[in-house]
């Protein structure tokens, strides 16, 4: 069980009811939105509160416990825009999907927000491409992740998109370490980040972000111990055991 995420979800749980997010990648740099044009800033009551990924014209993925038990009318996404504050397009939002077996902490981690209105595609504004239920990543790979959340645990929040590379992590080692704390890793999730050393990672308001292989969108944030810290990458809800839902509900 995961009783020892407790902490970091009340801390997602602080962010998602409004108070102010503490919020970047940690030991990334900062890109542009044309890199990612399918990164959305997800935001509670116009406050960043997680990350999210385009999948078509009315339908932005993020992680369900960041929405769950919200009203959708309180939910905006801003897309085509490196900042989580400005610029772009802010969409209204006037459905919540959560993932039918969703449960605390994290188990089935997906959701997914109806746009009130058809999100207009361009350069910056883009679905992601989304890797098949059949789709393999092999252990040490590069991967990207972003998003405008903390860049240290206690990090103050930026406006600025940021992004980080690090590596797929073997799932019976990432599976191992996380059993020494009472976490669960399943085979529906995937480990990424440096193990060895810790320090690149995503944290709070980075959840929902994509994580990416040669472009294709191959997991979500979903959790984690302490960002950054050694030995425990982050958690990422693995995207091709959920495809087919995604396109379902999409
Ligand atoms: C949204 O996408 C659907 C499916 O591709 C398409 O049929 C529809 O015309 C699009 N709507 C707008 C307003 O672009």
């Amino acid at each position: 069980m995961r009783f020892l995420s407790l902490l970091f979800a009340l801390c997602l749980t602080a962010a998602a009811s409004g108070k102010p997010p503490q919020q970047r990648i940690i030991g990334g740099s900062s890109t542009s939105i044309s890199n990612y044009p399918f990164a959305v800033a997800v935001l509670n009551n116009n406050r960043l509160t997680c990350g999210g990924v385009i999948v078509n014209n009315r339908s932005v993925l993020t992680v369900a416990h960041c929405i769950r038990g919200s009203s959708a009318s309180a939910w905006r996404l801003r897309v085509g825009s490196s900042s989580a504050n400005s610029g772009g397009t802010v969409y209204n939002v006037n459905r919540l999907i959560i993932h039918p077996n969703y449960q605390v902490f994290y188990t089935n981690n997906v959701g997914i927000l109806r746009t009130s209105s058809s999100i207009g595609f361009g350069n910056n504004v883009q679905a992601g491409r989304f890797a098949g239920a059949s789709y393999t990543v092999s252990d040490n790979q590069a991967v990207w992740t972003y998003g405008w959340g903390a860049t240290s645990p206690t990090g103050s929040m930026s406006n600025q998109l940021r992004h980080v590379q690090i590596r797929t992590v073997n799932q019976q080692t990432c599976r191992a370490n996380y059993n020494i704390i009472s976490m669960s890793v399943t085979a529906n999730e995937i480990c990424a980040g440096n193990l060895a050393q810790g320090g690149q990672d995503p944290c709070n308001g980075d959840f929902g972000g994509a994580l990416l292989h040669s472009g294709n969108v191959i997991g979500i944030s979903s959790w984690g111990s302490t960002c950054g810290f050694r030995g425990y990458p982050a958690v990422y809800v693995r995207i091709p055991s959920y495809i087919n839902w995604i396109l379902a509900n999409a």
